[in-house]
C-alpha cells in the first residue's frame, strides 16, 4: 500500500501502459485520477477502479489540461504523483516526413507532457513525485522514428533541467523508458494491415535480448517504483524497461 491516501493523476491512463500503472497505483491505495482522449475507454477504466475519477482531454490542448488541473485543485485539492504517459507513434521515412507529422507528435509527446508537469506540479508538495514515459526510441536508431526520437530524446532531455529545478521544493522527476511493450499502440499506426503489425511485433522481438514483448505491467512496476517513496533518493534518472535492449541489443 505504497501509495494510500495519495492522489494520482495519471495522463493517458486509459490505455496499455497507463492504465496498467492507473491500476497498479489503486491496487497500492492510490485514489486514481486519470485522463486521456477516447470516452468509452476512460469510462471503462474509471469503472473497473473504485474511487476514480476520468476526464476527457486532449494533452496538446494546453487549455483542456489547465481545466483538468483546477477541477483536480477544486476537489482534491492536491496531486502527490503525476504520471504523465501520454504518448502517440507516428513511423515517417525521413524523406516523406512533414511538418504536420513532426507537430502531431511533439504537441502530444513533448510540449504537451512538460506543459502537463508545469501545470500540474503546483499543486504538489514535498515529497511529491512525477514520472514521464519516454522510449528507447529517444536512444536508439529505428527507422522512420525522426519525430517520435526527437520528442522523446527531448523529454529526456527536458525532465533533467525539470528535475532539477524541482530538487529544491522535494518533489522527484523520473523517466522511464520502455523497450517494446504489447499494448493498442501497436494498432494505432495508421495504414499498416494486422500483417504488417505482425512482421513489426516479430521484428521489434528479434532485437530484445530476452527475446518477447514486454508486457503494461512490467512498466507499471517500474512506474510506481519511481514514483514511490522506495525511490526517495532517485531524481532525473531514465529507467529502462526494454529486456535489455539498449544495453545489450
Ligand atoms: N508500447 C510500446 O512499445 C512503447 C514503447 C516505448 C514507449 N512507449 C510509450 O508509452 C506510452 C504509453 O503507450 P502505450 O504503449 O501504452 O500505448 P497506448 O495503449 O496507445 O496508450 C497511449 C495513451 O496515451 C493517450 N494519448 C495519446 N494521445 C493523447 C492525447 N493527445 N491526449 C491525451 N492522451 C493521449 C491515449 O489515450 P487515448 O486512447 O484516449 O488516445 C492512451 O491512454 C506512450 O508515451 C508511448 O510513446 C510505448
Amino acid at each position: 500500500m505504497r501509495f494510500k491516501d495519495k492522489i494520482v493523476l495519471v495522463v493517458g491512463g486509459n490505455s496499455g501502459i497507463g492504465l496498467a500503472s492507473a491500476q497498479a497505483f489503486a491496487a497500492e491505495g492510490a485514489t486514481v485520477r486519470i485522463s486521456g482522449r477516447d470516452q468509452a475507454t476512460i469510462d471503462a477504466a474509471v469503472a473497473g477502479i473504485a474511487g476514480a475519477r476520468g476526464y476527457r482531454a486532449d494533452i496538446a490542448d494546453l487549455d483542456a489540461m489547465e481545466a483538468v488541473i483546477g477541477d483536480i485543485a477544486a476537489q482534491d485539492g492536491r496531486i502527490d504523483t503525476l504520471f504523465v504517459n501520454a504518448g502517440v507513434g507516428g513511423f515517417a521515412p525521413f524523406r516523406d516526413l512533414t511538418p504536420d507529422d513532426w507537430d502531431h507528435v511533439h504537441g502530444v509527446n513533448l510540449r504537451g507532457c512538460v506543459f502537463a508537469i508545469q501545470k500540474a506540479f503546483r499543486l504538489m508538495g514535498r515529497g511529491g513525485s512525477v514520472v514521464a514515459t519516454g522510449s528507447i526510441g529517444g536512444h536508439a536508431f529505428v527507422p522512420g522514428n525522426t519525430a517520435y526520437a526527437a520528442a522523446k530524446g527531448g523529454l529526456y532531455a527536458a525532465l533533467k533541467v525539470i528535475a532539477g529545478e524541482l530538487v529544491g521544493e522535494g518533489i522527484r522527476v523520473n523517466l522511464v523508458s520502455p523497450g517494446p511493450i504489447e499494448t493498442p499502440l501497436l494498432h494505432r499506426n495508421p495504414g499498416m494491415s494486422e500483417a504488417d503489425v505482425e512482421a513489426m511485433r516479430e521484428a521489434m522481438i528479434a532485437a530484445v535480448p530476452m527475446q518477447r514483448m514486454g508486457r503494461a505491467e512490467e512498466v507499471a512496476r517500474a512506474v510506481l517504483f519511481l514514483a514511490s517513496e522506495e525511490a526517495s533518493f532517485i531524481t532525473a534518472a531514465n529507467l529502462f524497461v526494454d529486456g535489455g535492449t539498449l544495453e545489450l541489443g
